[in-house]
């Protein structure tokens, strides 16, 4: 039914999502093009630019056969009967809603390079996350000057996570298509559709108006992220109390109604959606006059952000009140395991604080160095001399008066933590901001352990 597809953008969400899509419609011609040159020459490498467990596999099965990584060409666009946008839509830095609303301007220049070049009657899909009626925006520049049939604009957001983008995409919950609700807007919903039909089970595709789906995007990321900062306020009463957080979670995730997923207590959630979606939510609220429903969902940012100042003062508070000159070994730096990506990572907040503090800082990460290295560059005064990358996590950790866990790749709980204990400071600690590791058997080896949300365990 379709035969050439573009995708505009290939980042985290358009390289992975196409080279799924080309796996599972070997007769469909998938083409991701990206204006980032130096990215399609890494998807066309064997050093893929994103990490995704089991994403190497889809390419290598795809690439060359029926899935291409190119620039963008006017002729690639005239071919296609489906185009993607997949392109980056972060928080506005700059005049009305800057730190707030969601910067439109690559989804525009997108728009108007399609317009320039496609045929009449190709399908539009948003899949980047947009802010309610985007489409509409879309629809009116790409129906401006009509030409034949006009180009049907679709919302089709992607619910994958990082780390596990490629068993999120191969088993989603559901796929979300918003269309008009005219004949045309129908018949390119289905269009859609059929392509996902190839390996996702019909009841699980769902067809709504455009607006609903749009909507629906930012409400799931703002409800998965109210359950952390909701389970983190929790963590804090627990620290006053000796109630034990991972005792709650347990306890109320096993109620039916409640459910056991996105109850771990951390120092707060990162990535590249949750801050920007719920900002933009809470922008478009104050748009349309809702400013006691825009400050509920600001409060689940203010308590993300409260729960890092937290754990950085816990480290201040436990060390003796000063942090200047002592090294300390901190574990993980991208915003979740089994990522490269640190975009909005509390590591970025915490090392900034701490280096302000004049720490010394080892950072240690299996993927995310390269990333921690231009994240934490450009600081202001020697605090950026004042951090070494080191990817072996026992030579971060030599020397130094403190390990500050803040990523809970599996490697970290595999470590010989005796042979670690020793060639630290005494009395050396672990700040464990993710409750990652065997808490008991550090303490007994000697460690002073400080979790989030329950009692530490002191050696004095
Ligand atoms: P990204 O920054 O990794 O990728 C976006 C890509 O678009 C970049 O490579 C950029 O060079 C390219 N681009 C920008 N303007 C372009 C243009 N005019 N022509 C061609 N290429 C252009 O971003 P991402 O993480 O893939 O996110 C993309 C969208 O998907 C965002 O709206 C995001 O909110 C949404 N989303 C992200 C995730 C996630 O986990 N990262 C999940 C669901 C939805
Ligand atoms: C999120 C949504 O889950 C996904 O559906 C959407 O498409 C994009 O945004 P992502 O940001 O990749 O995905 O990762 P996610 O697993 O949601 O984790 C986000 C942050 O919350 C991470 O920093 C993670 O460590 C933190 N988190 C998650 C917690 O602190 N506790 C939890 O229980 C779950």
């Amino acid at each position: 039914m379709i035969r050439n597809v573009l995708c505009i953008g290939a980042g985290y969400v358009g390289g992975p999502t196409m080279a799924l899509i080309a796996d599972r419609c070997p007769e469909v011609n998938v083409t991701v093009a990206d204006i980032n040159t130096q990215k399609i020459g890494q998807w066309n490498s064997d050093l893929l630019p994103v990490f995704e467990p089991g994403l190497d596999a889809v390419v290598k099965r795809a690439r060359g056969r029926n899935l291409f990584f190119t620039e963008l060409t006017p002729q690639s666009i005239a071919a296609a009967e489906l185009i993607f946008i997949c392109v980056n839509t972060p928080t506005k830095q700059y005049g009305e809603g800057a730190g707030m609303a969601a910067d439109l301007q690559y989804w525009e220049k997108s728009a108007r390079t399609i317009l320039a070049h496609a045929k009449p009657g190709t399908v539009v899909v948003e899949k980047s996350t947009v802010p309610v009626r985007t489409a509409e925006a879309i629809s009116r520049i790409l129906n401006f000057e009509r030409k034949g049939p006009h180009f049907q604009v679709l919302s089709n957001p992607e619910f994958l996570a990082e780390g596990s983008a490629v068993r999120d995409l191969e088993q989603p919950d559901r796929v979300l298509i918003g269309s008009e609700l005219t004949e045309e807007g129908l018949a390119a919903a289905r269009k859609l559709g059929w392509l996902y039909e190839h390996w996702v089970p019909k009841e699980n595709i769902l067809y709504t108006s455009v607006w609903s789906s749009e909507l629906s995007k930012l409400t799931a990321n703002a409800f998965l992220a109210q359950r952390v900062s909701s389970i983190n306020a929790i963590s804090a009463l627990c620290e006053k109390t000796n109630a034990d957080v991972t005792e709650i979670s347990r306890a109320i995730g096993t109620d039916a109604r409640i459910g056991p997923r996105f109850l771990e207590a951390g120092i707060g959630f990162g990535g590249s959606c949750f801050r920007k979606d719920i900002l933009n939510l809470a922008y478009i609220c104050g748009q349309f006059g809702l400013s006691e429903v825009g400050n509920y969902w600001m409060s689940v940012v203010r308590m993300n952000d409260y729960q890092i100042s937290r754990f950085v003062k816990e480290i201040l508070d436990r060390l003796f009140n000063t942090v200047a000159d002592k090294k300390l070994a901190v574990f993980g730096f991208s915003f979740k395991p089994e990522t490269n990506d640190t975009r909005d990572s509390p590591a970025i907040q915490v090392c900034t604080r701490l280096l302000q503090e004049q720490a010394r800082l080892a950072i240690s990460d299996p993927r995310a160095l390269d990333n921690a290295r231009k994240d934490l560059a450009g600081l202001p005064g020697d605090a950026s001399s004042r951090v070494a990358y080191e990817p072996n996590p026992y030579l971060a950790a030599e020397g130094a008066h403190a390990i500050v866990l803040l990523t809970h790749w599996k490697d970290y709980k595999a470590l010989d933590y005796e042979r670690i204990y020793r060639s630290m400071q005494k009395p050396a600690f672990v700040f464990d901001g993710r409750n990652a590791l065997d808490h008991e058997r550090l303490f007994d080896l000697g460690f002073n352990v400080v979790p989030i949300g329950k009692s530490p365990r002191l050696h004095f």
